[in-house]
């Protein structure tokens, strides 16, 4: 090779394994090949980490002031070692920066201070910490399956302060109706999780908050894909097929195409309205995936009562 301008061992190698002249030759397809992965672009099924941590430090990087605080105000996060960056000396990952904006789309509907919520399909309890680190809200509930019920519980009770983790409630599944009978919610929580269900078992989910909550707070996909790129359908056929007759959302459509993830955005809001007294106070899509829309809902009972209760402070302040 050329010793004055010549490629280091690290090129060389790169020129000798995948810029070839046979993969030279191949103009047509190139660009998702190796060849090209040596030029301007990381190999997405070798570096997801990477992509991983890329999107994390770009969410990072415009955090508004107020979930720079609300995220700070959650201690603790790096129990149970998430794959987190580092930006301006903070540690961040996925799971709390999410949860943070989630808390921001709620809390410019609801008002959480005071409040009893009710999660349904909490995880390992991201959200659930995330509300009690930033709210003073009265009971937190989390209905799930008992596995992780486990889960959340042993989470939940290592991270939170005692008097935090006191305002917990944890509900298996077999106990709700009893359990719930007469309770009353403020808020209730769907994320990423009415999805994964059976659509009648969504429907009785939705008949309780209709008949139990004032307002419903939704984060889920608007429907479902088959584009085996983007995973290589790694679980096998049985999941995929499984994965696509849950919910109650099963067109299949191309999640990264914008304006189909946009046409599917008002039949999510129908299919999550809890009843025919509910309206949809805003929603939107709820990045980073593309094809997750979020909707927070009021039962209108409550917004009449919001709306007398505004009318009632006026009269009193008027002379
Ligand atoms: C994909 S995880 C999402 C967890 C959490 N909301 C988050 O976003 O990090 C789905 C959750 O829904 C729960 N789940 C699934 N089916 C359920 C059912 N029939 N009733 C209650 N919870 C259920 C799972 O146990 C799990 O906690």
């Amino acid at each position: 090779m050329h010793d004055k301008y010549g490629p280091s061992l690290l090129r060389a190698r790169h020129d000798q394994v995948h810029v070839t002249d046979e993969a030279v030759a191949e103009l047509s397809s190139f660009k998702a090949k190796p060849i090209n992965f040596k030029i301007g672009f990381w190999d997405p099924e070798k570096n997801g980490v990477r992509y991983l941590k890329a999107l994390i430090y770009n969410f990072a990087a415009g955090l508004s002031d107020e979930n720079w605080k609300r995220l700070r105000r959650i201690n603790n996060r790096g129990v149970g070692e998430p794959i987190t960056i580092t930006y301006d000396g903070e540690p961040v990952c996925m799971d709390y920066l999410l949860a943070v904006f989630e808390l921001e789309f709620i809390a410019n509907h609801v008002e959480l201070d005071g409040a009893r919520v009710l999660e349904i399909g909490a995880g390992y309890g991201r959200t659930c910490h995330t509300m009690l680190s930033n709210q003073d809200v009265l009971e937190y509930h989390i209905i799930d399956l008992p596995n992780s019920l486990k889960l959340s519980a042993g989470y939940l009770r290592s991270v939170l302060e005692e008097e935090q983790f006191a305002k917990i409630r944890f509900t298996p599944i077999d106990e709700i109706d009893e359990r719930y009978a007469d309770t009353e919610f403020d808020l209730s929580l769907n994320i990423n999780s009415f999805a994964e269900m059976n659509a009648e078992t969504v429907d009785n989910y939705l008949a309780m908050i209709d008949e139990r909550s004032r307002y419903f707070y939704i984060r889920d996909p608007v429907g479902k894909y088959l584009d085996g790129s983007l995973d290589g359908h790694s679980e096998g056929r049985e999941i995929v097929e499984l994965a696509l007759n849950t919910g109650k959302l099963r067109d299949v459509i191309d999640i990264h195409d914008n304006r189909a993830v946009e046409a599917h955005a008002p039949a999510f809001v129908e299919a999550y309205r809890p009843g025919p007294q509910w309206s949809c106070l805003a929603n939107a899509w709820a990045p980073p995936w593309s094809y997750y829309w979020q909707a927070v809902f009021g039962k209108e009972a409550t917004q009449q009562l919001v709306l007398g209760e505004q009318l009632r402070l006026e009269n009193e302040i008027r002379p």
